[in-house]
């Protein structure tokens, strides 16, 4: 075997073993907000244009069932989910015949196309961030029905909030629509975003969350489809926009500053708010892709992987031969093994904090 493939597994094993044996989790649940990256099906129920519950989304999925998860498998919350001893698959909350069990160690209330600014939502008419606190309301009434007030509370003590989003805002709304880069210049945009995470977290706080991990964004100007969108050569030209990645990092670092803030003020309260840095990880893959792993960066595995995503990814397009080798499935969202990479490099923080 190479040696670096040698060290890569071993590096593998022993985070493995590591992380099995060693950690002892106190999370009892999870409950997920934010958008595709944490959704796991819960737009197969409303009517919106964003859905992947058909093939070939899914194909590595254990059945190759198709979920309404944007990816060929899991996602980085059903990692989380696994590694915390809860559960394989983090189901989604609009899915009626959940029982209670499934339901008391978490579900998620994501959609895909969701951000922190609600036209974004608005604009792809998905569920928007106050809508999924809506639901969790419903979800605390309906659990404190069947299994009472202290048994609720006692849960919620320890399960961890997982919010992941603010991709859309950027990328779509901020970039790509005609409203919002005229009402706003790119500073008061991210700032206005970053108020809204603060007022989530405090309606969250009110409903009884104490353990909060906030997932950044990625390198937006890196996703196949901005890529396309904005090169020269949308073939033959290909790569990362730099203005999209800096303003996707300029927010992270004021998530950042602002989550470090609010836990601060919350000192002594035993209420935990981290942040989870997605950007530099996924950022040193693409760079190195090689190392890694992969042959291709720049496309995603569905059709041409130049623009193909939700209904234009269906089973009447080719996908390459080995989702392994890509780090995009469709041209916004990582393959699993991406996810699982992701998932690895803030393992860590779970570990530590969850
Ligand atoms: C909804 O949840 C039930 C219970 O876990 C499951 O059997 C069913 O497959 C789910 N429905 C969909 C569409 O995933
Ligand atoms: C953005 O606009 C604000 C006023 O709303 C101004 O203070 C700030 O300097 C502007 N920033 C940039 C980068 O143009």
């Amino acid at each position: 075997m190479d040696s670096f493939f040698l060290f890569v597994f071993m590096f593998f094993v022993s985070v493995q073993a590591q992380t099995k044996t060693n950690v002892k989790h106190s999370t009892t649940a999870m409950f997920v907000f934010g958008d595709s990256t944490v959704d796991p099906g819960n737009n197969n129920y409303i009517t919106t244009g964003l859905k992947s519950n058909f093939p070939p989304y899914g194909i590595n999925m254990p059945s190759h069932t198709p979920t309404g998860r944007f990816s060929n498998g899991k996602l980085p919350t059903d990692f989380i989910a696994s590694h915390l001893g809860l559960k394989d698959y983090v189901p989604p909350y609009l899915n009626k015949t959940l029982s209670i069990e499934e339901l008391m160690t978490g579900v998620s209330f994501a959609s895909a196309g969701a951000g922190y600014d609600p036209l974004t939502t608005q604009i792809n008419n998905v569920i928007p961030l106050q809508k999924q606190l809506e639901y969790f309301k419903e979800y605390k009434s309906r659990l404190t029905t069947a299994l009472g007030t202290d048994k609720i509370e006692s849960l919620f003590r320890n399960a961890a909030f997982i919010i992941s989003c603010g991709t859309n805002d950027l990328a779509e709304n901020y970039f790509t629509a005609p409203v919002r880069r005229y009402q706003y210049n790119i500073t008061d945009y991210q700032n206005l975003l970053v108020q809204n995470v603060r007022t989530f977290v405090q309606s969250l706080l009110d409903l009884g969350a104490r353990k909060f991990g906030f997932v950044g964004m990625p390198p937006i100007g890196c996703l196949p489809v901005i890529v396309t969108l904005n090169s020269p050569s949308a073939i033959l030209q290909r790569g990362c926009i730099d203005e999209y990645s800096i303003a996707a990092k300029q927010f992270n670092q004021k998530l950042k500053a602002e989550l470090k803030t609010m836990q601060n003020n919350l000192a002594n309260s035993g209420i935990i708010i981290v942040y989870a840095d997605i950007y530099e990880p996924l950022l040193d893959i693409i760079q190195n892709y090689k190392k890694f792993g992969f042959d291709e960066w720049r496309k995603g595995c569905c059709g041409s992987g130049l623009v193909e995503l939700g209904y234009l990814c269906n089973r009447h397009i080719a996908v390459c031969p080995d989702p392994s080798k890509f780090i995009f499935w469709d041209s916004i969202h990582p393959t699993e093994k991406v996810y699982y990479l992701l998932f690895k490099s803030f393992v860590g923080i779970v570990d530590k904090y969850l």
